[in-house]
């Protein structure tokens, strides 16, 4: 299922956007956004198909469709042994949107949220556009420690939320449950709305072991505000499709209100609920194909990266991502960015701050969610191009 035959190069010309096949001169390689290269699972192609026969598309409810609801929930708790129940999540047109109205649910203009540093640029973009202040707190790539005594100082009577990226984009950390539970503890101290941001989870490589936060106690439970998305372990990214959780009724009804689904002005559409719905349901030995493989690109995506004179990549424990430490070459990651892009027609993300904060400068972000012959191409382009 995933080798270079099924990667269709063709349509992902003409449809693969964000940086991507369609975004970028022909000859070049784009191991640029985390979107995969391959066809999602054909049970969703088959359901959206069946779906669409019946030729109604009619208003969804609001807070989403039973049979949504009811695969989220059970998700949920079943695969993330939180305690919840259908009447408490509901679709999102995205994870990036559930990170969006878990900001304007519960920031005010000046109010401070803690993001990690390096992080996905949507923390930082959603805290700033409800009119907050993101307020990074570093946390080291790898299994190094990380300085839970730094985080609370960070906090003031302005800090409101704290967001977590779980596994995290773009060091593919998985965060152990010993320090979920202390950041846990800080947020119980401190009164913060924990927003968990786990689109990442089902990319959790063998022996790491993923747990999420709002499992550890009710306490943490009742505070916590719980995102996925279909875009990254289903391929499923322009069908814009993701789930908030919350099992507070006061914090599920600040959600749905800063959603507008009560008024239609905003929405997840009912087709791609009913693809979610059918990732989770159906789509399970699909996932496990496609972690088995991802697997295996991270080893030959590590490996090929260290190789590269001046370059230096610590194995990810989760996400299809390499995060490339690059200081050795003594060029800037813009540097490096347009060097690899000119001469090797290979693109990557440059660790700036606009795509994941101050602490990304000196690494470069590639995805691996490709063909293993497209992967060693890439990477045998960049090590004869920088060596
Ligand atoms: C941590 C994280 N959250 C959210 C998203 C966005 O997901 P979606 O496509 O569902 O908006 C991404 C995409 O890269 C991500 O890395």
């Amino acid at each position: 299922m995933f080798d270079n035959n099924t990667v269709n190069l063709e349509i992902l010309k003409k449809r693969a956007f964000n940086l991507r096949w369609a975004a970028v001169p022909d000859g070049v390689i784009p191991l640029t956004a985390a979107d995969p290269d391959f066809p999602c699972a054909p049970e969703i192609a088959e359901e959206i198909c069946r779906f669409s026969r019946e030729r109604y598309f009619c208003y969804g409810p609001p807070e989403g469709l039973p049979e949504f609801k009811n695969s989220i929930a059970d998700y949920f708790s079943t695969k993330r042994n939180i305690v919840t129940s259908p009447a408490q999540v509901f679709p999102v047109d995205s994870a990036a949107f559930g990170i969006y109205i878990t900001c304007k649910a519960f920031l005010s203009p000046g109010d401070e949220a803690i993001i990690f540093d390096p992080v996905d640029f949507l923390f930082r973009y959603s805290i700033e556009t409800v009119g907050a202040v993101a307020v990074p707190f570093q946390i080291p790539p790898g299994p190094a420690a990380i300085d839970f005594e730094r985080l609370t100082t960070l906090i003031n009577k302005n800090t409101k939320l704290i967001c977590l990226c779980n596994p995290l984009n773009p060091t593919g950390k998985v965060f152990t449950k010993e320090e979920l539970t202390l950041l846990s503890d800080i947020a119980i101290k401190n009164n913060l709305v924990i927003l968990s941001d786990e689109i990442w989870s089902d990319t959790t490589f063998t022996p790491y072991k993923y747990t999420s936060v709002a499992s550890l106690s009710e306490e943490v439970n009742s505070r916590t505000v719980t995102i996925t998305g279909f875009s990254k372990a289903y391929g499923l990214a322009g069908l814009r499709i993701g789930a908030v959780m919350a099992n507070n009724k006061e914090l599920f009804s600040k959600l749905i209100a800063a959603s507008l689904h009560g008024s239609t002005v905003h929405g997840a559409n009912v087709i791609s609920q009913i693809a979610a719905t059918t990732a989770l349901t159906k789509c399970e030995y699909w996932l496990a194909d496609f972690l088995k493989h991802l697997q295996s690109m991270r080893d030959i995506c590590v490996d090929g990266l260290n190789e590269v004179n001046g370059f230096n990549c610590i194995s990810p424990q989760g996400c299809y991502v390499a995060f490339a430490d690059i200081k050795g070459t003594g060029k800037t990651s813009s540097e490096i960015h347009e060097l690899i892009m000119n001469q090797a027609k290979v693109a990557v993300v440059p660790g700036l701050k606009q795509w994941f904060g101050e602490g990304a400068e000196g690494y470069i972000r590639l995805s691996f969610a490709t063909s293993k012959e497209i992967l060693q191409e890439a990477l045998s382009r960049i090590k004869s191009v920088i060596n």
